[in-house]
């Protein structure tokens, strides 16, 4: 039997000032989306921001349902809408941010299994990594270099061939 080892890097950032002005804007974009977020159920209110090459962002917010399963993330909102949008154009960065009323979100957030599925699906498609912000309200930064690094075990499209 033969171990097989994945290795990830995660970069922790504890000042945002460490990052670059471009990805402490998109943190403040995804910050903003929590504000728009629709959540009457859960009350966390996740935004997420895309950064797309040509300079375009697109925005989204997590948006639920009386009939829960019927509700959708907000990385998939703001993935789905940007490939929607701008299916020739490449994504650049995803960043990822959340609150709560019932508590204070003071960590960074990642995403869920189903998300961090769609977003690798952009970023195989176009064969370039998508960098990944997470972040809470306030708190540490995560950044990774590629959305590969969230999911190392990936169902990829090679296998529908
Ligand atoms: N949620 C997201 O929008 N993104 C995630 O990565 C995790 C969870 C949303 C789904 C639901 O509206 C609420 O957060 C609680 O699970």
């Amino acid at each position: 039997m033969k171990k097989i080892e994945f290795s990830v890097s995660v970069f922790e950032v504890e000042n945002i000032q460490e990052l670059t002005p471009e990805e402490q804007r998109m943190i403040a974009l995804s910050r903003e989306m929590t504000h728009k977020a629709y959540a009457p159920y859960s009350h966390f209110f996740v935004g997420a921001a895309v950064l797309l090459a040509n300079g375009q962002t697109v925005t989204g917010s997590n948006q639920e349902n009386a009939a829960y399963p019927s509700g959708l993330c907000a990385e998939r909102v703001a993935i789905f809408s940007a490939s929607a949008q701008y299916p020739q154009v490449d994504v650049v960065m995803v960043a990822i941010s959340a609150r709560s009323n019932t508590h204070s979100v003071d960590h960074p957030i990642s995403p869920c299994g189903a998300c961090r599925q769609v977003l690798f699906e952009y970023e195989f498609r176009q064969n370039k990594p998508v960098k990944v912000l997470l972040s809470g309200e306030t708190g540490k930064i995560l950044v990774l270099d590629k959305v590969k690094d969230l999911l190392p075990f990936t169902f990829t499209p090679d296998e529908l061939k």
